[in-house]
């Protein structure tokens, strides 16, 4: 298979290297060929340059993008696409002034959707989850992240990861599973967290790395749900089994979890919303990457992550959707990919940089994803007719998508 996109009007995010990761500074740069081609073959980049040196290719496809401008897919880093139902019905109760913290005293959040999730069969669930990654393809994301943590127990987890494994059988986009276990505590260790732990690190880590199912592990680390020391043997638990950390902290409050990332070298440190000098110093000189989720901030009306205080310090920076059903019912990237301008104020150079090769990066594929570069996947945006790619987050909550191709097939 063979396919030639002709006269774009700008090809967005070239590298002549793999790069696979932009920090600080660096993410202000977004290369660009102005007037370009791009020439894949099976699910490669294989060529690409200005049309004046489009010459010599003979594809089954071509399309012509006149107006239009083509760039890698997003790569949405952190999601929980694979749950049961909604829940609406918390929606109402905090536009009626509940929080998110108020909702899940009272027995429902995480626990809510984990209710119902063990009651939803295995062929059920992947039903639904299959639609909401079918939807979040067509606005644009071919590669994502999906984290288990609806089901809390041994069953129930490995259930949702056997629904992600069908989903990447499925699908041509890139799935990456992280098994979440330690998201909330369940109802039947409230009095006894500490077994849940023990549950966690002897019995749920060993079997889905006995199963080799799942990439990562991650920890919601936050008050009301994992401490410092549980998350700490938690993630030392992960490495026994070689699952690297990505995980969920200062979304609330600053517990000194992103040092602890660090120290295990966590692949990403997520959410942020909360963030001090000391966790910033801790970030400098790691491997780990900051992921913001912009969307949970829009929709729990928290702050949003100090964006600026993270790339001024010279560090890189993800942008996902967290699309889950309680606090960030979307998997929109464009719609975060704007939010992240407006609200991060990140230029439209960083947010498409945070969204493509870093994205990429906190999920370990920046070596195959989020960049045209020779070699590299063929997953491709090609947008609606517009001047600049500043049009994508300007013209928030549009759908700048035309077309997309996934693993090198037009869809
Ligand atoms: O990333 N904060 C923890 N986990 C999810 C929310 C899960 C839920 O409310 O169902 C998040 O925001
Ligand atoms: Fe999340």
């Amino acid at each position: 298979m063979s396919l030639l996109i002709t006269n774009i009007k700008q090809l967005i995010q070239v590298h002549e290297h793999n790069t696979t990761i932009l920090k600080g500074s660096d993410m202000k740069n977004l290369p660009v060929i102005e007037n370009a081609y791009l020439y894949i073959e099976n699910d490669t980049i294989i060529e690409y340059g200005n049309m004046t040196d489009c010459e010599g290719f003979d594809a089954e496809t071509t399309i012509d993008a006149t107006g239009k401008l083509v760039l890698p897919s997003w790569c949405d880093s952190h999601t929980h696409i694979v749950y049961a139902g909604d829940r609406t019905s918390e929606f109402v109760d905090r536009i009626n002034g509940l929080s998110y913290a108020d909702i899940a005293h009272k027995g429902g959040g995480i626990l809510n959707s984990a209710k119902k999730l063990q009651d939803t069969s295995e062929d059920e669930l992947y039903e639904q989850s299959l639609k909401r990654l079918n939807e979040l393809i067509a606005m644009g994301t071919g590669a994502v992240e999906i984290k288990t943590g609806y089901g809390l127990t041994v069953d129930a987890e490995l259930k949702m990861l056997k629904v992600i494994k069908r989903l990447k059988q499925a699908s041509l986009a890139k799935i990456i599973p992280t098994l979440l276990a330690a998201h909330a505590i369940p109802e039947a260790y409230k009095s006894n967290k500490q077994d849940y732990i023990n549950y966690i690190t002897e019995e749920l880590i060993p079997k889905a790395a006995e199963l080799n199912i799942a990439n990562y592990v991650d920890v919601f680390c936050e008050e009301g749900y994992f401490d410092i020391k549980d998350t700490d043997a938690i993630l030392e638990a992960g490495k026994t089994y070689n699952l690297q950390p990505k995980i969920h902290v200062n979304q609330f409050n600053i517990l000194g979890g992103i040092a602890l990332g660090v120290k295990h070298n966590a692949l990403s440190v997520d959410h942020l919303e909360e963030i001090n000098d000391e966790d910033i110093e801790a970030l400098k000189g790691s491997d780990t990457i900051a992921v913001a989720l912009p969307g949970c901030s829009y929709f729990l009306s928290i702050p949003y992550t100090q964006a600026r205080k993270i790339i001024d310090a010279g560090l890189p920076l993800a942008i996902a959707t967290d699309y889950n059903p309680g606090s960030s019912p979307s998997g929109n990237m464009n719609f975060i990919v704007s939010a992240a301008c407006v609200k991060l104020k990140l230029t439209p150079e960083e947010a498409i940089n945070a969204a493509t090769v870093n994205g990429a990066y906190a999920m370990g594929i920046s070596n195959m994803y989020g960049s045209i570069t020779r070699g590299k996947k063929a997953n491709l945006i090609i947008t609606k007719a517009m001047n600049h790619y500043s049009e994508i987050p300007y013209a928030f909550a549009h759908n700048p998508i035309e077309q997309v191709i996934v693993n090198g097939q037009l869809l």
